[in-house]
């Protein structure tokens, strides 16, 4: 299948003023395993199945210099060995009630349809908004080594975070950002926003909740700039943001006319009862190798697809960094409960 194409996106990309600063690049998808090193380090299981994307060094407990450890990654940006990861997305069949996983589609169009990605998501790094920098008002410090975050709740019963968002993709555009699923089928696949805060308390790489060491100052969905960071949490670091396509596409002739929503997040079960999706969350474990996120970070060199001193890889190569499978568990085919709501069903040899 096709991906449909997104002109809304091509239209800002030709439109975009000359002085730009920011990372934007594709990540092909690494696994799909229960794994959870920043939400449930050393939890193999971990509660949810994850769809994961980033370097090689991703196991149930990372700690320490990831990017000295790692030797490739699904990312576009070489010397990036972080890893990035959300829930994954499944079908429950509205007659039988068994699940399926939804196939993950590259987000498009990236300049040269995000360059052969695999599945994967987009990844931002942004300084001020999606166009401008603000280098000379406010500098921006990279993590530093061992660094982690979690943004939303998988029980969240409402909205816990402006930028955790959804849209309904037709065949010609992304549709309106909203706050919930989408109740009805969508043409060209759901597509899944997570915004991270940008305010850091400057020393904890983690904190007991993986999320009170940062603090979120923005208020609106899309790419604007955070207003300034408070006394508790002074360091302003790099907006990083998701975006993923699920390409629910093969199963939208499943879903009946007038059925709830057959869309559910591998946490289903955990929270959010309602089927409304608000407990939409995201991880990122910081693995930039050396400083080379803090050099992307000085400069207006960087914007998107131009990026003047940071390696690139071709995304064939990205493409063939591996992990090994290390639960052991089904999560693909139609399964009879989500992989961890049930005894394991062991992936077969
Ligand atoms: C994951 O961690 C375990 C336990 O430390 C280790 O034995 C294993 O080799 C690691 N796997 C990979 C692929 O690094
Ligand atoms: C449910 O329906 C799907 C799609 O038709 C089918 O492949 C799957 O085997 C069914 N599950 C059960 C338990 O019958």
């Amino acid at each position: 299948m096709k991906p449909p194409p997104t002109p809304s996106l091509l239209l800002w990309a030709a439109l975009a003023p000359p002085a730009l600063a920011g990372l934007r690049f594709p990540c092909s998808t690494l696994t799909f395993q229960r794994l959870d090193p920043a939400g449930q380090p050393g939890s193999n299981p971990s509660a949810h199945v994850h769809h994961i994307v980033g370097g090689d060094a991703f196991n149930a407990t990372m700690e320490g210099d990831v990017g000295e450890r790692a030797t490739c990654t699904t990312c576009q940006m070489a010397e990036d060995f972080s890893n990035y990861w959300t829930a994954t997305l499944y079908f429950r069949h509205p007659v039988n009630g068994s699940y399926h996983r939804v196939p993950v589609m590259p987000v498009l169009p990236l300049l040269h349809g995000s360059d052969g990605a695999q599945g994967g998501l987009t990844v931002y790094y942004t300084q001020f908004d999606l166009m401008r920098d603000n280098l000379a008002r406010q500098p921006i410090k990279a993590f530093p080594p061992g660094f982690r975050m979690v943004v939303g709740n998988p029980a969240a019963d409402k909205k816990v975070h402006a930028g955790l968002s959804y849209q309904c993709m037709t065949e010609r555009s992304r549709g309106r950002i909203t706050n919930e699923m989408p109740d009805k089928p969508c043409p060209g696949g759901i597509f899944t926003t997570h915004h991270f805060p940008a305010c850091w308390d400057g020393k904890s790489l983690d904190s007991p909740d993986h999320q009170s060491h940062m603090y979120n100052t923005v208020v609106s969905e899309g790419f604007t700039n955070a207003p300034p960071c408070p006394p508790s949490h002074p360091v302003r670091v790099p907006q990083v943001a998701f975006e993923t396509v699920w390409d629910t596409r093969e199963f939208n002739k499943m879903w009946p006319e007038g059925a709830p929503n057959p869309f559910v997040w591998s946490f289903e079960v955990e929270g959010d009862q309602g089927g409304h999706g608000y407990g939409t969350h995201a991880d990122y474990l910081f693995g930039w190798k050396g400083d080379s996120l803090q050099r992307a970070m000085d400069r207006s060199e960087c914007f998107y697809d131009g990026c003047g001193t940071l390696a690139k890889q071709p995304m064939e190569v990205a493409n063939r960094c591996t992990v090994p499978d290390m639960v052991g568990e089904e999560t693909e085919g139609w399964l009879p409960y989500l992989p961890g709501q049930g005894p394991m069903i062991k992936k077969k040899k």
